[in-house]
């Protein structure tokens, strides 16, 4: 067992004041933001290639599942496209980046033009975990990477060529973690299941490198216990902290396989810290007491921010001593710190059910009426409905993100 990251307590700036600075340095600096990819580290994907969960997925879950169902997608494209949020999600902002447009869900592979199966494939579905989860019928991590091997083994259009030229997305977000608490689970035998997930998502990575995968870009966990399916217990003004030593567990060892991994590969595998990336929303809330995990457990572009926005001397040294704080941008740090002031309580959700029997996207059955609420404005929610951020949310949380992007492309 090990200790959470230790708190440090900020008092936020007076807020519209901060507001109105940022808004001008936004103003000034938009018209130099960056954009598209950054030349220096000689790698440029051709395919992306997608395996994992809800986080990642862009249509694999059959048409019973909610991600169909209105009001998902209402912000783009304006119908439901089988992703779980109001409009894009991770895999859609990293195929922006990347200058591709986002690859087919394997699911609809079919109906794809030559032109759309040319840009890769993506297998994740909502539920789905390393290991099976308690959503029936989801293919596990295991089973995702068996169908991409057997369109490599049948020289299927979207792998016949380029395979060393692609990029590959891994994005496990919990539901192995909710499955085995949900089945017999106990807490204190949890480490150990930990370890077993972990190793066996390392074993996959490593497949799919061997499979001619150039490189790798792998997700943490996210902050669980601040998702408002967790929080709506508290009303969702506060992150429940229970299980935040297994959350900090599982990333560590993460970080290890994959450390582990670039020691084998010649640096194939990147880390993308969506952990990190979360908490700078959901527990940077202004007119309240800031709450930093203590400087330098943060990534260094993070520290970096929390360097600018509240000097925070502790972390400077540490900042400055780790490659790649010089990556910061000013504009990379206004558009994290203007994302702190878009959300207005980043821990409520914007769609969710009339009552706990019902959830986002739920209808009476015999009347047809809607059984849940929508917020007035998703673009000022973090979350779409309990577990899933909305496109806002996604779009922030991928600027934060850039600058590690950088280090590989
Ligand atoms: C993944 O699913 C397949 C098919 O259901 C099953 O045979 C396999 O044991 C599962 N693998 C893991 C690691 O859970
Ligand atoms: C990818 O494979 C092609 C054809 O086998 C080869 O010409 C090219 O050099 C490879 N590129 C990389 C980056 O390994
Ligand atoms: C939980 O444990 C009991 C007794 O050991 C077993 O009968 C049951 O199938 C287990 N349930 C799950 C979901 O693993
Ligand atoms: C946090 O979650 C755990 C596990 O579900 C629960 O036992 C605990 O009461 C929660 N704590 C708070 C403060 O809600
Ligand atoms: C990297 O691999 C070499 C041998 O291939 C080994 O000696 C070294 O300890 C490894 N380093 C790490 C950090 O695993």
């Amino acid at each position: 067992m090990i200790n959470p990251p230790a708190m440090g307590i900020l008092k936020a700036p007076s807020s519209s004041l901060l507001y109105f600075i940022v808004f001008l340095l936004w103003l000034i600096l938009t018209s130099g933001v960056q954009g598209g990819i950054a030349k220096d580290g000689g790698f440029r994907p051709r395919k992306l290639f997608v395996f994992g969960d809800s986080y990642a997925s862009t249509g694999n879950n059959d048409i019973s599942v909610r991600s169909w169902k209105v009001p998902y997608g209402i912000t783009f494209p304006g119908v439901p496209t089988g992703r779980f949020s109001d409009g894009r999600v991770l895999t859609d902002f990293l195929a922006k980046y990347l200058g591709l447009k986002s690859p087919m869900a394997y699911r609809v592979r079919s109906i794809g033009s030559s032109k759309q199966l040319n840009y890769g494939m993506n297998f994740a579905t909502g539920g789905a975990g390393i290991f099976d989860t308690i959503f029936p019928g989801r293919p596990n991590m295991t089973t995702q990477i068996d169908l991409f091997q057997q369109l490599i083994e049948m020289k299927a259009p979207s792998t016949s060529s380029g395979l060393n030229s692609s990029l590959a997305l891994v994005a496990l977000s919990g539901n192995d973690y909710s499955s085995y608490l949900a089945g017999n689970g106990s807490f204190t035998g949890s480490p150990i299941y930990i370890s077993r997930v972990v190793n066996q998502l390392a074993a996959n990575l490593r497949r799919i490198y061997d499979l001619g995968v150039g490189k790798v870009v792998v997700s943490n966990l996210p902050p669980l216990g601040c998702l408002p399916s967790i929080t709506v217990s508290s009303a969702f003004q506060k992150c429940n902290s229970t299980f935040d030593p297994l959350i900090v567990l599982h990333n560590t060892i993460l970080q290890r396989a994959l450390a582990k991994l670039n020691n084998e590969t010649n640096d194939a595998f990147l880390l993308l810290d969506v952990h990190g990336s979360f908490r700078f929303f959901l527990l940077a809330t202004v007119g309240k007491q800031i709450q930093i995990p203590q400087a330098c457990s943060l990534p260094h572009h993070l520290c970096g921010y929390v360097y600018y926005c509240f000097n925070l001397i502790s972390c400077i040294p540490e900042c400055q001593a780790r490659p790649g704080s010089s990556r910061i941008t000013m504009s990379n740090f206004i558009y994290a710190l203007s994302g702190i002031f878009k959300f207005e309580n980043a821990l409520k959700p914007c769609c969710l059910g009339v009552n706990n029997e019902f959830i986002c996207g739920s209808v009476d059955a015999t009347t047809g009426n809607k059984m849940y609420t929508i917020c007035s404005n998703p673009k000022k929610a973090f979350f779409w409905d309990t577990n899933h951020p909305t496109h806002e949310g996604w779009q922030e949380v991928f600027n934060i993100l850039k600058p590690s992007l950088q280090q590989m492309f």
